[in-house]
């Protein structure tokens, strides 16, 4: 009874949320923080939901699992699963999730998978738990490195361009406040660029360009110039009605600490998780978890100090 094990790493956008629905470039990068899916043989086909899920969620959770085991063509494993990411903040906990399932289930099926075929079958079950995706948070997951995501409008994924850095990209990640689901705010978004097209079109566009201007900056190693970027997109996102004053001032905590930058991540509304780009992320780590916040660095891309620690409580 030999056990499979498969990781699906969170994500944070860096840069290109939201406009990346509609077809504009996002930069993205995994987190060291994800989701751990395990197998036992079995006779059926099968996923543990955990106890704590309410009945909608447990019935979301069994739809997207059935989907990546059908594409699997339902080998024999019983597959459970444990996270160290906080959940519903953006983070990617879903991706991750589905990109851990289709590790396993591709292992199961004796398959031999890259990430392609790992990225297809986790969008299988993105499909389910968010309707109409930009495909960002699993791909982001699968790859497991710093890419510049387009999406392909009804394609199972999007292109994407891996970023390399000269110089380590840390981040440190906040929680600031629950948030609504990622589906009502991206389809509240869709109403109003619905009803003023051509001014939202004009921001979305603007904020494409961003996330290019970014992935440039971090492959010439300049952070301060990443730092600007990010500055610059969540005054956007703010524009677009995608901030709220907890996440504004997290932002500004976080820039009042020397980061280089910083901004909301993921799909924003009323709280969620920010981000702040830093040389040295320790000291404003410990200031803010002594100010009583949940908080944790990751690095995103560049070369890594050896015995560095990717997560950090
Ligand atoms: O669910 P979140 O918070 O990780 O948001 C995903 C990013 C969006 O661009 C808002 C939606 C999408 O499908 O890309």
């Amino acid at each position: 009874n030999n056990t499979l094990v498969g990781f699906g790493a969170g994500k944070v956008i860096l840069l290109g949320e939201h406009s990346v629905v509609y077809g504009y470039p996002a930069l993205a990068g995994p987190l060291s923080r994800g989701v751990t899916a395990r197998g036992e043989t079995s006779n059926k086909c099968q996923l543990v939901i955990p106890e704590a899920l309410t009945p909608e969620q447990r019935k979301v959770l069994k739809a997207a699992f059935g989907r990546a085991m059908a594409a699997c063509d339902e080998p024999g494993v019983r597959v459970s699963f444990n996270t160290d990411l906080p959940l519903s903040m953006g983070l990617g906990s879903s991706g991750a999730l589905s990109v851990a399932c289709a590790r396993v289930l591709l292992q199961a099926a004796g398959r031999k998978a890259s990430a392609m075929d790992v990225a297809n079958v986790a969008w299988e079950m993105e499909q389910e738990f968010h309707g109409t995706p930009s495909g960002v948070d699993h791909t982001t997951s699968a790859m497991e490195q710093l890419i510049l995501y387009r999406r392909k409008p009804g394609a199972e994924s999007g292109r994407s361009k891996v970023v390399e850095s000269p110089k380590p990209v840390r981040l440190v990640v906040v929680m600031a406040g629950a948030r609504s689901p990622t589906k009502t705010t991206v389809g509240a978004l869709r109403e109003r660029q619905k009803r003023w097209s051509e001014r939202y079109q004009r921001v979305f566009r603007e904020i494409g360009l961003l996330a290019s201007e970014g992935a440039e900056a971090v492959e010439e190693g300049d952070l301060e110039a990443l730092g600007d970027v990010m500055n610059v997109n969540h005054g956007l996102l703010a524009a677009l009605g995608l901030s709220s004053p907890g996440l504004d001032d997290m932002v500004h905590r976080l820039r009042n600490m020397g980061a280089l930058g910083a901004k909301l991540t993921g799909a924003g509304g009323d709280g969620g998780a920010v981000i702040g780009l830093f040389h040295d992320t320790a000291p404003a780590v410990h200031e803010l978890t002594r100010q009583g916040f949940r908080c944790f660095d990751s690095q995103l891309a560049g070369p890594r100090e050896e015995g560095a620690t990717r997560g950090a409580a």
